[in-house]
């Protein structure tokens, strides 16, 4: 984009290839001049909100919904919508997708069933598959993407559910049809039929008598999704997979991109902050504005449940219809000069607490938070201690193609070799 072409917010989808490197500006330009902004192009007819105030408003406001399934579908017809009612049937178990009642049940249940996976249990785990990755690759060039950030969240997830770390790379596969599908605004019935296919795939394989018994001889939360009871209330078999999907495509889909979008960001930057990262008395802040800056889910939906007028921040009255979605930007609300000071900087000693937005707030508030910020500071703190002197190759950087999920498929990176002049060592 540049001055002589503004951006056009009638334009602006998830999918459009000039917003994605830098929806940033896209964004400040929206915060300033149309912070509240119907589109035609979401979905059919969205409403848009970029400012912190409104987003973190109308992400706890009950009169909306998250009974938002079969959104991404709004464009077929009543007969192809039939199609794929399988595959909309697994999402529509999701938690994340139940309000009121339904919600607080199930996430209460999910939530007991993770009561053993703590911090300290998890911290061992984790370093070792963070370790068993950086072992492999070569530092005088790797793809950061493939080779660390893709497989290092699947494997995660798929120690703590207790189904096989090897199979990391179809559950990225998986992963990433589904992403494909929430993520963005244009998805194609060719790219609906994959989706279905992966999600039966998925399902199967979490359904397996093979993932059963791992998951049963390692205690792990697909066990424990199958036997916690909480007042008397249990899961059934497909609330068990349907859950247990969840927690690997929201895990998956996002820490991967948090993981390369922060080593990209702390590319441009001088040595001392990634130090931050290696210390325990700064690491915590400095995760917490890497969440902030580097925001790996730029947005949360929802949907109106019945009209009425909403009052945003700047005073405007928006007459909200029953159905309509209405698309909340936690990207651009973590950058709201209105809320954060230096906004446009990456601050990693930001004094806490970071109230950014990343994580979204309320009674839908990020289930795997923790497991996100233990999993970012091993990752990043493990790759910067072996390779102080990483850096980004920019010649071979690829976008993933929706904004629902922003970051990298591709990012080569290298150890540099730094020599010390004074003495000709190299190291
Ligand atoms: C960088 C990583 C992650 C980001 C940025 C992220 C972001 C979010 C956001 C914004 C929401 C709120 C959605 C809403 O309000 O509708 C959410 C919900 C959720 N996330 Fe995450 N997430 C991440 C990782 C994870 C992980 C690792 C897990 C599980 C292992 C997870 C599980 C969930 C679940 C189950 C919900 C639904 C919660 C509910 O509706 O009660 N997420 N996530």
């Amino acid at each position: 984009m540049t001055v002589e072409q503004p951006f056009l917010p009638a334009e602006f989808s998830h999918n459009s290839a000039e917003y994605i490197p830098d929806p940033f500006s896209f964004y400040a330009e929206m915060r300033a001049g149309n912070p509240a902004y119907w589109s035609e192009r979401i979905f059919g007819g969205a409403w848009l909100f970029f400012r912190y105030e409104d987003c973190l408003r109308l992400m706890t406001d009950e009169r909306l919904s998250n009974s938002r399934a079969a959104v991404p579908l709004r464009f077929l017809s009543e007969p192809q919508q039939r199609e794929f009612a399988d595959m909309i049937g697994v999402y529509e178990r999701w938690l994340a997708f139940h309000d009121g009642r339904e919600h607080t049940m199930n996430r209460r249940q999910v939530n007991r069933s993770y009561a053993p996976f703590s911090e300290a249990i998890l911290e061992p785990r984790i370093q070792n598959l963070v370790d068993l990755l950086l072992d492999r690759v070569d530092p005088d060039g790797f793809d950061l993407m493939s080779e660390f950030a893709f497989p290092l969240p699947a494997m995660v997830i798929a120690d703590v559910l207790g189904v096989p770390t090897e199979a990391h790379t179809e559950l990225t596969r998986w992963t990433d049809d589904i992403a494909h599908l929430f993520g963005s605004t244009q998805v194609s019935v060719e790219h609906l039929r994959r989706t279905q296919a992966s999600t039966r795939e998925l399902v199967a394989f979490l359904a397996s008598p093979e993932c059963a018994a791992a998951a049963a001889r390692q205690k792990g939360l697909l066990h424990r999704l199958h036997t916690t009871e909480v007042h008397g209330h249990h899961f059934v078999e497909d609330d068990v997979i349907a859950q247990a999907a969840l927690l690997l495509f929201a895990g998956i889909a996002s820490i991967r991109y948090l993981i390369g979008n922060s080593v990209h960001a702390l590319d441009a930057r001088p040595a001392r902050d990634r130090e931050l990262l290696l210390s325990a008395d700064t690491v915590e802040c400095a995760v917490e504005e890497l969440l902030r800056w580097c925001t790996p889910v730029q947005f949360v939906g929802r949907v109106v449940k019945e009209d009425f007028t909403f009052t945003s921040s700047g005073g405007l009255r928006i007459p909200f219809s029953s159905q309509s979605p209405v698309m909340l930007y936690v990207a651009s609300a973590n950058r709201d000069p209105d809320k954060f000071s230096r906004a446009d900087e990456l601050v990693l000693d930001r004094p806490l607490p970071n109230e950014h937005l990343t994580f979204g707030a309320g009674r839908h508030l990020c289930f795997g938070d923790p497991l996100v910020r233990q999993t970012t500071r091993i990752a990043l703190a493990s790759l910067y201690r072996r390779m102080p002197n990483l850096r980004v190759l920019p010649q071979i950087l690829n976008w993933n193609n929706n904004l629902g999920f922003h970051g990298f498929t591709s990012l080569r990176v290298a150890a540099e070799t730094v020599t010390d002049e004074a003495s000709g060592r190299t190291e």
